[in-house]
């Protein structure tokens, strides 16, 4: 288990409360399974693997988690004391064990080392986190004894009516004294309201002072057991997110209306504007100027960048791109420096040279466009012919009329030009120009005589 701390993070829960077919752990918190950062959060606090208590059977949570993990499988969802007490012979010490439950996503790393440092202060049978939470309902109860020592923890369901309820909870996090607590588990029973094994009865059958650390920040504490704090969770990490970025440099119009998830790098004095999501591993510059009402989904851009109210899919863009609204921009795409978007532009699976401008309607599609290029509103490459998709081809400085149609595969040369309105179905060579329309013609006096609106 390496030489820190030993951590055990409990997931092996089957999270009825989220009445869900995906395992509770897996649900996605700011777009990744929120055990993640349960697990992220103790390998930084401990400088090892934990080692995770998973259901049996669960090959997605294993999956996930991969070598970041020593997985451990529960037969059966018996209760928090089971699932601890399934951890092997050969993985359990008599030193300090962390447990951590895998439900917790908004634990600090820095919470987590409070608390090793204050099991390891002075001898005890274990430290546990406390927390005050604004809405403390379903979480287990301390009571202390005159001293402040923890006596034991009652969980809600089973507080005596009537009498006065604790206001510590809880957290769900604890340093054991490993000598004792593998012992005590076998000791635990299932009379209580749940008919489960607490792993929080076990407080109360250890010898030796046991004390609580009370969190600073009651959002830690948070568990997501059902929807409800799945939002809430959200809404709190959201908030961390763009406070994060707000201190870095970046300016939001609107905080409570950006949705960023954790990953999302921003560079200084960028602008990000009200109902803008930026999701997954979204890197922008500095100088930026996003939405409103744009959505980024692993975007990567450079230095300058404008977007309006568009929507970017895996896609690069390069310093000074300028992209209006309601464009859409799809995975594969590589805008290089200074390359302009008019509105309702679609791009997808294409590299478009710096300077380029594609205007308004456009519709390019796996395409390699050269660098200074312009293409008039309307135009579209005709990507597919029913069977195969097919690649256009544009050389550098190429002026491409308003409403033409490129039927791929088609290759325009270097300089060349074609005439607004144009079917192009073969080549053009560098610096020719291509005109693919019939002729226009006027019938002179055709109208005379005839109504003016029949
Ligand atoms: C638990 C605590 C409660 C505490 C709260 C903090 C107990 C009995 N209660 O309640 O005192 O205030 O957390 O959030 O411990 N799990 C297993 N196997 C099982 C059951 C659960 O691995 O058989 C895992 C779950 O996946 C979850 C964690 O243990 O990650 C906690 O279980 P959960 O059912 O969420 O407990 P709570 O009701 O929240
Ligand atoms: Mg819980």
């Amino acid at each position: 288990m390496g030489d820190g701390p030993h951590a055990v993070i409990l997931a092996a829960g089957q999270g009825k409360r989220m009445r869900s077919a995906l395992p509770k752990v897996l649900h996605p918190l700011g777009g990744r399974p929120l055990l993640l950062y349960v697990v992220d959060a103790v390998r930084t606090a401990t400088g090892s693997a934990p080692v995770v208590v998973l259901a049996r059977g669960d090959t997605a949570v294993r999956d996930i988690l991969g070598d970041s993990a020593i997985c451990v499988e529960q037969e059966a969802p018996l209760g928090t004391g089971d699932a601890l007490r399934s951890i092997p012979e050969t993985l359990r010490g008599a030193g300090p064990v962390l447990v951590v439950h895998g439900d917790a996503p908004l634990l600090r790393p820095e919470t987590l080392q409070r608390l090793l440092a204050a099991h390891a202060s002075s001898p005890r049978a274990c430290t546990l986190l406390l927390g005050m939470p604004a809405d403390p309902s379903g979480m287990g109860r301390v009571i202390r004894d005159g001293e402040g020592h923890v006596l034991r923890i009652v969980e809600e369901a089973d507080l005596p009516p009537g009498e006065p309820v604790p206001m510590e909870c809880n957290a769900g996090v604890y340093v054991f004294d490993g000598a004792q607590l593998w012992p005590a588990l076998d000791r635990l029973s299932t009379s209580n309201a749940q008919s489960e094994y607490y792993l929080t009865d076990v407080v109360a059958l250890l010898t030796g002072p046991v004390e609580g650390v009370v969190v600073a920040d009651p959002d830690e504490v948070l568990g997501i057991n059902d929807r409800r704090q799945l939002a809430a969770a959200e809404a709190v990490l959201r908030r961390r997110t763009v406070d994060a970025l707000m201190l870095a440099g970046v300016t939001f119009e609107d905080p409570a209306s950006a949705y960023v998830d954790p990953q999302v790098v921003v560079g200084r004095d960028s602008v990000i504007h009200a109902m803008t999501t930026l999701r997954g591993a979204t890197v922008l510059g500095s100088g930026c100027e996003i939405g409103p009402m744009a959505i980024l989904t692993d975007v990567r851009a450079g230095d300058g960048v404008v977007v309006g109210p568009a929507h970017l899919d895996q896609c690069e863009l390069g310093d000074g791109v300028r992209v209006g609204s309601y464009c859409r921009v799809r995975p594969n795409t590589v805008l290089a420096s200074g390359v302009e978007l008019g509105t309702h532009a679609e791009v997808k699976n294409s590299t478009v040279g710096a300077g380029t401008r594609i205007s308004h309607f456009s519709c390019v599609l796996d395409s390699d466009v050269g660098e200074a290029v312009n293409i008039g509103a309307g135009t579209v490459t005709c990507n597919y012919d029913g069977a195969a998709k097919h690649r256009t081809t544009i050389g550098n400085g190429v002026f491409v009329g308003t409403n033409s149609t490129l039927v791929a595969p088609v290759h325009l040369g270097d300089g060349s030009y074609v005439g607004a309105g144009s079917f192009v179905d073969h080549d053009v060579p560098a610096g020719a120009l291509a005109v693919g329309r019939s002729r226009q013609r006027n019938i002179e006096g055709w109208a005379a005589g005839r109504p003016l609106h029949p």
